[in-house]
């Protein structure tokens, strides 16, 4: 009976939450939606449903009413920007959609997310530069895809932890390991997270791809099961008797060159890059190819994983990113960046890739 009951209301809640997923331009709140709330921790406020579903889909809980007052309304304004942008999608090119992230104002957003700083300063003894295997892209592929081609792990949750540069570090090896093994390994971005601080990163808050990479080729790394995601940093336990794959030197695309990141990314596998990706657009991706005119070439803060490129539909060039915050973000995880627009966003910036 009990059971039933929960079961009911439980499929009720399930079709409340598909429902802006199936209606992504539905007016954001009309007045009958709004109901009274009653809450432990304050007085009776009207506040409205979808932001209670939005806090039980994410499992957000906040130390007072206040706080949540607060936080509903940063919430709200960008929900009202994701709603504005979207009735003009056609223009952008793409779709926003509200996520885990939206209880962050913009700035508090770039300080949570930006989570890669910079060290490469050419002094390493294992950094080459990338020769391409052509300056002229007409002698390239028009599309690569190594998501389809078994070279690229299933999508991965970085959650609080900001350390996306132990992801886009691990994607790369993953790729290069898979491309020249003939099998799909996952490696550990713990092992890093817990263990590359020697070499210049710190954990869950900040690092670099080419300092983990120093790690990798000096003491290993182990795989995901031998050494799997906590989400926080941890004391280092790599276990050298079960080494994932060996590291011997990495390869930087030369700054700012997108045909030779296409190149790489052609002739070599999936290529670890860092990205601008501190608008409010890229935080609240959802689908088509990202534009963002305004967005930094230089001042570069997220790494992600460059995993392919191609021209849709419309003709637009666009390179196939996956990013390291869950599959319910963007395209089943995956951006879709605009390519050959002056180095947007930084992609070709600090693109680098390890050799085996
Ligand atoms: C804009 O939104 C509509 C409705 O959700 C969708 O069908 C369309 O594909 C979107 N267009 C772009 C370019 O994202
Ligand atoms: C380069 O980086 C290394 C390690 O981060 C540091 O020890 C060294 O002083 C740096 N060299 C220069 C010229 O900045």
């Amino acid at each position: 009976m009990m059971a039933s009951l929960r079961l009911g209301l439980s499929s009720a809640a399930v079709l409340f939450l598909l429902l802006p997923l199936l209606l992504p331009v539905a007016p954001a709140v009309r007045a009958d939606d709004e109901h009274i709330c009653s809450e432990p921790s304050g007085p009776q406020v009207q506040l409205p449903r979808e932001w209670h579903l939005w806090k039980q889909e994410h499992g957000k809980t906040y130390s007072s009413f206040k706080t949540e007052l607060e936080r509903h309304i940063v919430w709200q304004a960008n929900q009202q920007y994701i709603d504005t942008h979207n009735r003009y999608n056609s223009s952008f090119g793409y779709t926003l959609a509200m996520n885990r992230l939206g209880d962050l104002t913009e700035a508090e957003y770039q300080k949570q997310y930006g989570c890669i700083d910079h060290a490469d300063n050419g002094s390493s003894p294992f950094v080459f530069y990338y020769s391409p295997v052509s300056e002229d892209a007409s002698n390239l592929p028009t599309s690569v895809d190594w998501h389809t081609k078994a070279a690229v792990s299933p999508v991965k949750d970085q959650g609080d932890c900001c350390a996306s540069y132990a992801f886009s570090a691990v994607g790369t090896l993953e790729g290069m390991e898979a491309l020249a093994n003939g099998y799909l390994t996952t490696f550990s971005e713990q092992n890093i997270i817990d263990c590359s601080g020697p070499y210049g990163n710190h954990g869950c808050s900040k690092g670099a791809v080419d300092r983990a990479f120093e790690y990798v080729i000096e003491q290993g790394i182990n795989t995901d099961t031998v050494y799997p995601f906590r989400g926080a940093r941890k004391r280092c336990h790599y276990k050298s008797s079960k080494p994932g794959v060996t590291l011997r030197s990495y390869q930087w695309i030369r700054k700012g060159r997108e045909t030779d990141l296409q190149s790489a990314v052609a002739m070599e596998g999936p290529i670890s890059a860092a990205i601008d990706a501190s608008h409010n657009t890229f935080r609240f991706y959802a689908s088509g190819v990202y534009d963002q005119p305004t967005c930094s070439s230089n001042k570069v803060n997220h790494a992600v994983l460059v995993a392919g490129y191609g021209t849709d539909e419309q003709g637009k060039d666009y390179w196939s990113v996956k990013n390291s915050w869950g599959v319910l973000w963007g395209e089943d995880g995956y951006i879709r960046m605009s390519r050959n627009q002056n180095n947007q966003c930084g992609i070709a910036s600090r693109a680098i890739f390890p050799a085996l």
